[in-house]
């Protein structure tokens, strides 16, 4: 199968400098190679998830079992991490299936009531509900809300409720606990796999399986990028290269990471991304504790509606951003037709498909980048398919995990997003 392209053409580095990041990698990508399908005892453990095939076994048997329930509605119940992967994924292939699927994050009582009397109307009608409550920590304020909210709601309609809900979490977590305490079928998330690095643990892999899209291609597609993203030569490691690119950028004064999706399909993508590089690389202090306040912004676009919004700040504003342009090769195309009033009104898009207008705005979109001198790289999916889907999340978790090294700052943790929930639950307390 084709791999997806990565290039960094328009965004060239000076060789002198990539000859210094590749010395400075070359030990990271070796620990990395070592850790890759190796168990989860390193902090590289999600590497190991996707040839992890006691993994597949389980959520096959589980997502058996409560497919034979034929629930009506999914309900992914989760936040971050434990939500955006799956969000992404379901965004860029479709549900295969008529599951209707919400996603219960927020604790938003407008958001949440709708979902809530949807859910209700089905239980009342004798249908069936699932939830699937996934959290990392076990104890993250909204989810638990959320969970404690349709449990509640499951309970008053069904008197086995507790078989339409799948805990999906930290094998020492609370939950977990809770999880076994109620014979409640239960997930684990292997200790050192962060929130944001679970896509392709049942976090991600369990609803995208009951919405029927195909896991073992999204894994597959996941393993299949091992060899190049650990190659030690960067140029034939897209991840490294991406790293090592946005780190040179930054040290010019660009810390803004703006991946344009020429796709809708592809937004969702960017917005896991977003979280990836947003926690992963905003950090306070190195390893061993000295302050920097590093980080890189993470910005989404979607092509070309943002270019008209966006574009004129991106090509006259301030040049402090790098550009992923995220594309497809291969999509069901429409063409313009005509004998309509308004033909005369743009003539050279007369006899052209949607393809054609799409690819010209890109090419003139890159275009205008060089022109002004901001800085892009590339990456094209041969087609939006579970296998290149599986890809593209592997290399950019890799591309991080690169990254943090190159800054000298721990990509898997987050002690500020944990303060946040700390003092909230103390508020909370005291209400
Ligand atoms: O990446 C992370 O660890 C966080 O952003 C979490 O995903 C998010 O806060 C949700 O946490 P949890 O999965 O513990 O409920």
């Amino acid at each position: 199968m084709k791999p997806i392209e990565f290039s960094c053409d328009h965004a060239a580095i000076p060789s002198a400098t990539i000859t210094e990041l590749q010395a400075r990698l070359e030990p990271e990508i070796g620990r990395l190679q070592a850790a890759w399908g190796a168990g989860y005892d390193t902090e590289y453990a999600s590497l190991s998830l996707p040839s992890d095939s006691g993994l597949l076994e389980q959520i096959k048997a589980v997502a058996h079992e409560k497919k034979s329930i034929n629930p009506r509605i999914l309900i992914v119940i989760g936040i971050g991490g434990s939500n955006l992967g799956a969000m992404a994924i379901q965004k860029a292939l479709g549900k295969k299936n008529d599951l209707v699927v919400y996603y219960a994050d927020t604790v938003d009582p407008a958001y949440t009531g709708a979902i809530y009397r949807h859910a209700e109307q089905v239980l009342k009608q004798g249908q069936e509900v699932l939830i699937t409550v996934i959290s990392k920590s076990g104890t993250t304020t909204e989810t638990i809300a959320n969970a404690q909210l349709f449990a509640s709601l499951l309970k008053q309609y069904k008197k086995e409720y507790t078989r339409n809900i799948v805990v999906i979490s930290d094998e020492g977590s609370a939950l977990a606990h809770v999880a076994k305490k109620h014979q409640i079928s239960y997930f684990p998330i292997p200790p050192k796999v962060g929130g944001r690095y679970s896509v392709f643990s049942a976090a991600g892999l369990f609803p995208l399986y009951m919405m029927g899209i195909d896991i073992e291609a999204l894994r597959n597609g996941a393993e299949s990028v091992k060899a190049s993203c650990t190659h030690k030569n960067l140029h034939a490691n897209p991840a490294a290269l991406s790293a090592a690119t946005l780190y040179y950028f930054y040290q010019k004064g660009m810390n803004i990471h703006d991946t344009f999706a020429f796709s809708h399909s592809l937004h969702g993508i960017g917005e896991w991304y977003r979280q990836l590089m947003a926690e992963s690389i905003g950090k306070a202090d190195t390893k061993d504790g000295k302050s920097v306040h590093v980080g890189i912004t993470p910005t989404v676009s979607v092509g070309s509606v943002d270019l008209h919004s966006m574009a004129q700040l991106y090509l006259g504003g301030p040049n402090n951003r790098v550009t992923t342009f995220l594309t497809t090769a291969d999509q069901p195309d429409i063409a313009v037709p005509d004998g309509t009033p308004f033909d005369s009104l743009v003539p050279m898009i007369q006899g052209k498909s949607f393809t054609t207008i799409m690819n010209a705005i890109l090419e003139g979109t890159q275009k205008a980048y060089k022109d002004v001198d901001r800085p892009f790289m590339t990456i094209e999916l041969p087609e939006i398919s579970a296998y290149h889907c599986g890809q593209l999340l592997q290399l950019k978790m890799v591309e991080i995990m690169y990254l943090g090294f190159l800054f000298d700052i721990n990509p898997f943790n987050q002690p500020q997003v944990e303060l946040y929930k700390k003092e909230t639950r103390k508020i909370l307390s005291h209400e």
